[in-house]
């Protein structure tokens, strides 16, 4: 006499306390895993026929019902009941209601254990995809840009200290290689979620003879898991997703950190466009660059999701344990936080607008230092020397607050006679730039053929 309509009622005989059940079920996160959950039921149906444990006319009930809840889910109709605490109870519940007895049958040799590894692995996989494919948009907003502003010179910085000249699309490239290595990344989670833990029972496997492999292909997936004990508890695919969408943050983050400084007044590098901007509740003239503090804000978060499950599932003893159900937060919430920020800032990146007066008014003579040195090299100057004899020079230049190449040429004779008239030309930022035309550089051929290997990256991208 079973107190209450569980899926585990049989051996109890009072009702599960409230606080119990608000602490305990999932139901309201995993609902959204209901798709999943159904087909990987109706896969698991058919193996049990397969397997002779069902009838044909049971497989086929089952999968009918099954596509009915599924249904029923997708058209806001589904209605919960009490008993109904995570998105497995429910499917089942609710199958039960339309076909009756069969439905009793869909659990044989399944845990919810197998269930719910399988379900979110499964999720995973077409969220991965989707993630990539946002990816890719920014990737491509980034080569867009860069397009334009080839020969455009601006300052590059190395502790936020003007460094050297370089290119603009230069500087937009760097973040579209950070994002191809995100996008690999993910490839490699992606393969990690392909794998099928269904026949992993609770713990021990499963007595039927259910063909795993052909079980795991209906499914989607590539292979099966070697190991039940390490199935229902492996939840490695999901550190490895939240740790490449936290290092995509990372990257994201650095270049919003970028954008936010560029795109101040006190710079005036960028100009964004009114669309992806906010105004000031009390500032009229604010335009404040909300998607990229979120950007940056947000990279914290999911550094905390990766922080939060890898401490879930330090301390675990072997095999499934309810500490696993901390997993699901996290992840959907990696997922939706990249799946809302991307679109937002591929807009942003796509509506902004470069402006080359200003990147070459941030220029000073000081970035064009190392040129200098070059020059004396050329003539014979170990490198070292020639750094200190112009560290003379930059010193000369600053006590008589002179730019370096209003010097007269005595002060630069005087410290090393190797100079001579011709080391004025150096004083030109773009011959500057275009001097670092080795593979990887900041000259514009070199950006060319950065931007041509971009295209053939993304052409051949998107997934795998
Ligand atoms: N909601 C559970 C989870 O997310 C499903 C698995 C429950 N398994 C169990 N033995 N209680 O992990």
């Amino acid at each position: 006499m079973s107190a209450h309509n569980t899926l585990w009622s049989g051996r109890y005989e009072q009702q599960a306390a409230a606080s119990l059940r608000r602490l305990n079920d999932s139901y309201p996160f995993d609902k959204r895993l209901y798709a999943d959950d159904i087909v990987c039921s109706i896969a698991y149906a058919q193996a049990l026929g397969r397997a002779a444990v069902l009838s044909e006319d049971e497989v086929k009930k089952i999968t009918e019902g099954l596509e009915l809840v599924w249904r029923e889910f997708d058209a806001g109709l589904f209605l919960l009941k009490p008993g109904d605490e995570d998105v497995h109870t429910a499917v089942e519940r609710r199958l039960t209601e339309l076909i009756g007895a069969p439905a009793g049958k869909l659990h044989t040799g399944r845990s919810r254990n197998d269930q719910i590894a399988t379900d979110v692995r499964h999720w995973l996989l077409a969220t991965v995809r989707r993630v990539q494919v946002r990816i890719t948009e920014l990737q491509r907003a980034l080569l867009a840009q860069a397009k334009h502003y080839v020969d455009t010179v601006m300052p590059g910085y190395t502790h936020l200290r003007a460094a050297q000249p370089i290119t603009a699309a230069h500087w937009l490239m760097s973040y579209f290689w950070m994002l191809t290595r995100d996008h690999e990344r993910l490839n490699g989670v992606y393969r990690q979620c392909a794998i099928s833990p269904l026949g992993s029972g609770a713990l021990a496997g499963t007595p039927y003879s259910v063909d795993r492999q052909t079980l795991a292909e209906a499914m989607g997936f590539e292979s099966i898991t070697a190991n039940s004990l390490d199935a229902v508890s492996d939840r490695d695919f999901i550190v490895d997703f939240i740790h490449a969408a936290a290092l995509h943050m990372v990257h994201l983050s650095r270049f919003a950190e970028d954008v936010i400084i560029y795109s101040s007044p006190q710079f005036g590098y960028i100009q964004l466009d009114e669309r992806y901007t906010t105004g000031s509740s009390i500032m009229p003239q604010k335009q404040n660059p909300d998607v990229l503090e979120l950007a940056r804000g947000k990279a914290g978060r999911i550094a905390g999701h990766l922080s939060g499950v890898l401490n879930t599932l330090k301390g675990l003893p072997s095999t499934y344990n309810k500490d696993l159900q901390e997993d699901k937060e996290p992840l959907f919430d990696t997922a939706d936080t990249l799946e809302t920020l991307l679109p937002a800032l591929t807009g942003l990146v796509s509506t902004m607008t470069l402006i080359p007066a200003k990147l070459e008014a941030g220029l000073d003579e000081g970035m064009l230092a190392t040129d200098v040195a070059d020059y004396l090299v050329a003539r014979g100057v170990p490198f070292r020397e020639a750094h200190g004899i112009v560290g003379r020079l930059v010193r000369r230049s600053i006590d008589t607050n002179t730019p370096l190449s209003q010097l007269p040429l005595e002060d630069y004779t005087t410290i090393s006679p190797l100079f001579s008239q011709d080391v004025f030309a150096l004083y030109d930022y773009a011959a500057s730039a275009a001097k670092r035309s080795a593979p990887g550089g900041t000259a514009p051929s070199a950006v060319r053929a950065q931007i041509e290997l971009a295209e053939t990256i993304l052409s051949s991208s998107s997934s795998d």
